[in-house]
């Protein structure tokens, strides 16, 4: 045998992983104060080529043994600063301090836990936190579920649930043409994209239709399923959004899951944005009525301030998760005994990342309470902040948020709301989103990020009216 090369040795070597990792602290932990007080600009975007002169990025990968602390200098100067207050883009988890130490265990040890002896601790802890979340639907006692890549991943979970709920022998025969799952109109389209995946084609959505603020007309609900029933479809299932992606506005689980109930229908209850909402005393009851659901999805790296991915299917029963996948794959799977479960028999992903420790991390950190406030705050906020911009002259908002997204207008020119939004992104002062809603343009704001307040708010509108008169 060769002796190991000296560039294979450094890709392991302890000594230069904690010179490096100790330079990175401080380089990092600089970028995080920096971004918290707000003294950069949000986002700088460049053209791919000239980020990658920046990073030297063809001597890089042909040489290695490169500057590391400068190609991390490079990567934040060129990185979204989701802690920045004037941030309120996407509905992405400024990340707590807990995730990222519980990223940096992963990146180093990388107990992937497919089976239970790949990831003891990881497979421990996620069948814990996810016990405190179901606890949190007070499935504790009948329920089960896992941690899955994202709340796209749960969604397609669930689906799979609810087809193997309703048709049993799916799994091996596939499914007949006449199958649909009823989504509300507004649905994020991780769910029609589950349906184009598994086989029902998009044209098996039904879609619901939604009220002005994108909420499911339940008066509706009725005629749109007997309309299926009577053309001949069966439906499988009825999503519900806790809340809707566009407008952050909450479905009524109540009469949604009372239908479903009656009907015998399997109720999913798509939480990946507001399912934290359950840990709070004071906004809990906007999920009033998910005891109904069979399944439910929630992302933690949405509101609970994990990074990216972070998700869980989270099932009423513990036998319609068990039911989800059927596998022959001797290989991994096997009865032999052991100490704990192997979490992938229930999951699509075989080989998943440690994601349960950056929720326990979380937690570990700032405790239950802390986390609830954490959701609570951004939510008050968001009330604040809405109440504010309706009262600039020339501004509206489409309603009074349910939770942590603002849609607002200035003016009532559709083209001028775009543009404006396309040049705040250019310029970086201010990063926001927009949305079409029933044909007409909103700017839009996701309020992540408990460092935003009301100057930055009144700085956005003051910004907004300028750029109105350039647009
Ligand atoms: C309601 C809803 N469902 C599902 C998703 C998809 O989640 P992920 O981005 O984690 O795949 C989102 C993302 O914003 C969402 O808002």
């Amino acid at each position: 045998m060769e002796p190991i090369s000296v560039d294979i040795k450094r890709g392991y070597d302890p000594v230069y992983f904690s010179t490096n990792i100790e330079k990175i602290a401080k380089i990092l932990t600089n970028h995080l104060a920096q971004s918290i007080e707000g003294s950069e600009k949000v986002l700088v975007q460049k053209e791919i080529e000239e980020v990658a002169r920046e990073l030297n990025f063809s001597e890089v990968i042909k040489n290695g043994d490169a500057d590391i602390q400068q190609l991390v200098k490079v990567i934040l100067a060129n990185s979204n600063r989701l802690h920045h207050p004037l941030y309120m883009g996407h509905q992405v988890a400024v990340p707590m301090v807990g995730a990222a130490f519980a990223d940096l265990i992963n990146g180093a040890t990388n107990n992937s836990m497919p089976v239970y002896e790949m990831g003891p601790a990881a497979s421990a802890i996620e069948r814990k936190v996810v016990e405190w979340a179901l606890s949190q639907l007070n499935w504790e006692k009948t329920g089960a579920g896992v941690m899955t890549h994202g709340g796209s991943m749960a969604n397609l979970t669930c689906m799979l649930a609810a087809r193997a709920h309703a048709l049993p022998l799916a799994w091996k025969q596939g499914v007949s043409a006449n199958v649909v799952i009823m989504v509300p109109q507004s649905s994020h389209y991780s769910l029609s994209r589950a349906a184009a995946i598994m086989g029902l084609g998009t044209d098996s959505v039904a879609a619901v239709p939604v009220d002005e603020f994108f909420r499911i007309r339940t008066k509706e609900l009725a005629e749109t399923y007997n309309g299926l029933v009577a053309s001949g479809k069966k439906v499988i299932a009825v999503v519900a959004n806790s809340c809707a992606t566009a407008t952050g506005m909450f479905d009524d689980l109540q009469t949604i899951g009372k239908f479903c109930k009656e009907k015998d229908i399997w109720f999913h209850v798509d939480g990946a944005h507001g399912a934290p909402a359950l840990i709070t005393k004071k906004y809990r009851h906007l999920l009033d009525g998910c005891e109904f659901a069979d399944s439910v999805t929630w992302d933690t790296h949405k509101m609970m301030a994990t990074s990216s991915l972070c998700g869980m299917a989270l099932f009423r029963t513990k036998s319609s998760m068990l039911k989800t996948f059927s596998q022959d794959a001797t290989y991994i799977f096997n009865q032999f005994d052991k100490p704990g479960e192997d979490i992938s028999v229930n999951t699509l992903e075989c080989t998943k990342s440690m994601m349960s420790l950056k929720l326990f991390f979380n937690l570990a950190v700032v405790g239950e309470r802390g986390l609830a406030k954490h959701v609570e705050t951004l939510f008050d906020n968001a009330k604040i902040f809405s109440d504010q911009i309706s009262r600039r002259p020339g501004f509206s908002v489409l309603c009074a948020p349910d939770a942590n997204i603002i849609c607002f207008r200035f003016g009532e020119n559709c083209a001028l709301q775009d543009s404006i939004r396309q040049r705040l992104v250019k310029e970086g002062d201010f990063y926001i989103t927009r949305a079409t809603i029933h044909g007409k343009s909103y700017l839009r704001l996701s309020i992540m990020n408990v460092f935003t307040n009301e100057k930055h708010i009144d700085a956005l509108c003051d910004r907004v009216i300028e750029l109105s008169g350039n647009c």
